[in-house]
């Protein structure tokens, strides 16, 4: 595995390769891996020749109080994961190298897609996401990137910017992946305390029991966003940043369960915001 620093040498790399016809397959993360990235890292090897993992932890997608100086690190461990997981090129730029001073170009999805669910508390954050995303994109030129659908906003955030921007890039997301009780893998696990690892397990216990409801004939999102939100407020501890019963794929609210649909919830234990999502189809 090669490990980079410059984008000039990330491009030149990338070039040789693309020359002698290999497909590049691209990750982008920003870190502290987890299972979840690793399936990604694991997808990418099965699909293209050379996979491509990027370690950032990008600043223009975090709020001013939000958590950029603590989000955990471990770039050995980071480093070693992607060795064992197939990854050929291991991009871990600094943030002077991706916003060198003066830097002032913007990517933004307009509109109610980064408006809602987390756009409405976390303002900014998608801006910052589809700006680090598609200078990534522009600097590994991968055939495919691979997302989770733990952030399912984020990829479909970022596959209207690929639409709208013409960018030749096939967006493959990857189902998410959970704890052996269900709690979604997410990096921001680690700031649990082991009463909120305990308490978070609510989350997707409740979006399981709202896709057994559903699958019993339930067809009201009022009804489904309540029986959500009663389950969650029942444990003490969670804050509810947001339940929603939206279209998957524009994230409207709709007025009747049918079609492609996305169950999505923020939730806070502590000062640790952890969000989760199920996918249903009627
Ligand atoms: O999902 C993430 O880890 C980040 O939002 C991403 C896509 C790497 C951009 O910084």
């Amino acid at each position: 595995m090669e490990v980079i620093e410059a984008v000039n040498d990330l491009r030149k790399i990338i070039k040789e390769y693309k020359k002698q016809g290999e497909t590049i397959g691209f990750v982008p993360t920003m870190g502290f891996l987890h299972n979840g990235h690793l399936s990604l890292m694991n997808r990418a090897k099965q699909e293209t020749s050379i996979v491509v993992a990027s370690i950032f932890v990008n600043p223009t997608q975090f709020g001013p109080n939000e958590d950029f100086e603590s989000y955990p690190r471990d770039m050995e461990r980071d480093k070693r994961l992607c060795e064992e997981n197939g990854v050929d090129i291991l991009f871990i730029p600094t943030v002077e190298e991706m916003y060198p001073d003066g830097y002032s170009t913007f990517v933004e999805v307009a509109g109610d897609l980064t408006r809602q669910l987390c756009g409405r508390t976390r303002p900014g954050h998608f801006r910052g996401v589809t700006t680090i995303v598609a200078k990534l994109f522009h600097m590994t030129t991968p055939d495919s990137a691979y997302f989770g659908k733990k952030d399912a906003q984020q990829v479909i955030v970022i596959e209207k910017m690929v639409r709208d921007l013409n960018m030749d890039i096939t967006i493959v997301p990857c189902p998410i992946i959970r704890e052996a009780d269900g709690l979604a893998m997410s990096s921001r696990n680690a700031y649990l305390s082991p009463e909120d690892r305990k308490n978070a397990r609510i989350l997707s216990r409740s979006l399981f029991d709202a896709i057994a409801k559903i699958q019993e004939g339930e067809r009201d999102p009022v009804m489904t966003k309540r029986l959500l939100t009663e389950k969650i407020n029942s444990v003490n501890q969670a804050q509810i940043d947001y339940v929603e019963v939206v279209n998957g794929k524009t994230l409207q609210s709709i007025p009747r369960i049918e079609g492609d649909v996305l169950i999505a919830l923020a939730v806070k234990f502590g000062k640790t915001r952890l969000i989760d999502n199920v996918d249903v189809s009627v």
